[in-house]
This record gives structure tokens, sequence and C-alpha cells, in this order.
């Protein structure tokens, strides 16, 4: 498919069936607004996330990359009104546009933004209550890392995603010095070997391009 035609039927996915939620698309406007990159996930990959957290029965959720909170937002909303949703975000002027774009959305009570480097606040969440889904999409070069905390987070059962495991094809390339891609194929292939998880992982087009989704389950 071409560019013109995969964004065209994201176009006609996203107006059929993910609808509209003024939270969401205004947290999508301020954060273009403050110039942060526009790398959230797309709109039907944000109601993947609600949906697989409402699949799953999520009740304490750990996402590893917050930017303006946009999929924070899509997967509190499919948490009930007693669960939360941990969210790390290494940048403390991205933290706050995150924390306004969570109040507005009317999200808050749910969502804690903790700030620091993940590798640093991870430790910090253990011997609490383990994690029923866990969200993947910060610094890919450390996506083992991140995996291992989810591993160690989480219980059997656990859903942990991974976001971005295709960029485009080069997953595949085996010649990559690209240390996000190297990143990546660590991710997938920790995730094929390590018998803590049993996983796929899905090619996908959307309105951001050529990518990808893992999905895993805690044995
Ligand atoms: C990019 C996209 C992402 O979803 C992400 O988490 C990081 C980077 C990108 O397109 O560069
Ligand atoms: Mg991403």
């Amino acid at each position: 498919p071409t560019p013109e035609l995969w964004r065209r039927v994201d176009a006609y996915l996203t107006e059929t069936l993910v609808g509209h939620d003024p939270g969401l698309e205004h947290a999508v406007a301020d954060q273009r607004a403050a110039g942060l990159p526009p790398i959230e996930v797309a709109p039907v990959n944000g109601k993947f996330l609600h949906l697989i957290a409402r699949i799953s029965g999520a009740r304490r959720v750990l996402e590893i990359g917050t930017l303006g909170a946009y999929s924070t937002i899509w997967m509190a909303r499919g948490i009930p009104s007693d669960g939360q949703v941990i969210t790390i975000e290494a940048e403390p002027r991205i933290a706050e546009i995150a924390r306004a774009n969570l109040e507005r959305a009317g999200v808050a009570e749910k969502v804690e933004v903790r700030l620091g480097r993940a590798a640093d606040v991870l430790p910090t969440l253990e011997g609490a209550e383990p994690f029923d889904l866990v969200f993947i999409d910060a610094d890919k070069e450390s996506n083992t890392i991140y995996l291992d905390w989810a591993a160690r987070l989480g219980r059997p059962g656990t859903v942990v995603i991974v976001d971005n495991t295709v960029r485009g094809g080069e997953v595949a390339n085996p010649a990559t010095e690209n240390p996000q891609i190297i990143g990546v194929q660590r991710g997938l292939e920790m995730l094929g070997r390590d018998a803590r998880f049993d996983a796929t992982a899905l090619q996908t087009l959307d309105l951001k391009g050529y990518d990808g989704v893992a999905l895993a389950v805690l044995v």
C-alpha cells in the first residue's frame, strides 16, 4: 500500500471506530503547542491499549514513557475508578504538560506521574501490589531493562506491551548500527527467549507510518 492509501484507511478506521474525546484531543493539541515531538501513539493504537486494559481487567497499570500523557489517558479510561496508572517521565517540563493534560481529561486522580529516569524510578516500585498491565514506550535502547522490570513488577498473567517494534522494517536488519533499533531487537529477542514471557508482535500501518507492537503475557 502507498502512504496515501494507508493514511486514508487509518482515517477511516479512526473515524469509524475511535470516536471523539475532548480530553484526548486537547492533550494532543497542547503537546503540539508545547513543541513536543509528535510521537504519541496513533488514535487506533490508543484505543487498542484501552481495550487491552479492559479485556485484561487491569486495575494497576505501569507506563514507561509518558510524553503528553495521550496513551496514559487512554489506559486510565480503561481501568475502574479505584484503579491506578503509574507513568514514568524523565523530563520535568514534559511531566508538567502531562499532569495538566491528565487533569483536563478528568483522570488525574487515577494517574501518578513519577518524574525521573525509568531505570531509577522502577526499583522504587518494588514491594507494592503487582501491575496488571505494563506499557513500554520510552528510550528504545533500554527495552531489555524495562522488560526485566516488567517481569519483576508483574505476576503470572500480567500483560506487557512494547511500542515501536518494527520501525519501518529496520527491526529485520541484522546489520543495523542504530542503537534504538538494536534496543528494539534485543527486546524482541528477550521476549522470544526469556521463559518469563510468552509473546508475539504485530506490524502496524497507521498515521505514524510502518511500525509494530509487541504483546506478551507473563508466564
Ligand atoms: C518515535 C515514535 C514513537 O512512538 C516513540 O515512542 C519514539 C519515537 C519516532 O517515530 O521517532
Ligand atoms: Mg512509541
